[in-house]
């Protein structure tokens, strides 16, 4: 028998990468179980769909603590509890206590929708659209004490284009959330991510160096060397 990754998860919003996980594993792509679910928000989407799947959950409203330190030492209760392996960042909108990062040493992943370092922090999506890049994306790092800045994982890119807004490219970053967020995990759950300083080591990885992408794309290709025999 697999020996399955024991994911906790906090989420605040409507849970589509919650669930794009929850699918994962019920397909079998993902040797992992999502033991604990646990939100801020009484009224986040996310509740119905950890319901309809049996995952249990427990909501934990800041409002009934003094602080933030006392609300995150009841999230690292409940998720300890747990015997947490892996703690998942979906959609969730606070920014985690110092204490809750070290509570779980290279064991808390988020998944943030644009290219890090670039565009930090929250409505992005609308920041990168406005700026004019050709590119945006999103980006699974560990979670450090900083915001949006520990070691990054994954990231996935997509094309801005001129007559997008924070929606529309919004839903074109999302559909890759859904894809590089459960791959992010089974890397994880297979043991085949070392963080080392700033990098993450992916055991077992090749890259095509040659590969690129341009946005717009060249109209016409120049070649890489001029033909022989021409000049
Ligand atoms: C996702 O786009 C996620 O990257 C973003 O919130 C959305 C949640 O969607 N997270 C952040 O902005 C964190 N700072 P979901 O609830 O449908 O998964």
């Amino acid at each position: 028998m697999t020996v399955k990754l024991r994911i906790g998860a906090l989420a605040s919003g409507g849970g589509s990468n919650v669930q794009s996980i929850i699918d994962h594993i019920e397909a079998g792509k993902l040797a992992a179980e999502l033991v604990l679910l646990l939100t801020d928000n009484p009224d986040a989407g996310v509740l119905k769909r950890a319901a309809r799947h049996g995952i249990p959950f427990a909501i934990i409203e800041p409002e009934n603590y003094e602080n933030r330190d006392e609300h995150d030492r009841a999230m690292i209760e409940a998720l300890k509890a747990e015997h947490v392996e892996l703690v998942v960042l979906a959609g969730y909108m606070r920014i985690i206590s110092p204490e809750f990062v070290r509570a779980f040493p290279g064991r808390i992943m988020n998944i943030h929708p644009a290219l890090l370092p670039a565009f930090p922090g929250i409505h992005v999506q609308a920041k990168a659209a406005a700026y004019g890049v050709r590119f945006s994306g999103c980006t699974v790092h560990f979670v450090d004490e900083g915001m949006d800045t520990g070691p990054i994982i994954l990231q996935a890119v997509v094309p801005v284009l001129p007559e997008d807004d924070g929606d529309s490219l919004g839903a074109r970053i999302l559909r890759q959330e859904h894809r590089i967020y459960p791959e992010a995990i089974r890397l994880f759950a297979e043991g085949r991510l070392q963080i080392e300083g700033r990098h993450v080591r992916i055991l077992g990885h090749t890259v095509d160096a040659d590969r690129y992408m341009i946005n717009p794309p060249l109209e016409e290709e120049a070649p890489l060397w001029p033909e022989e025999g021409k000049d």
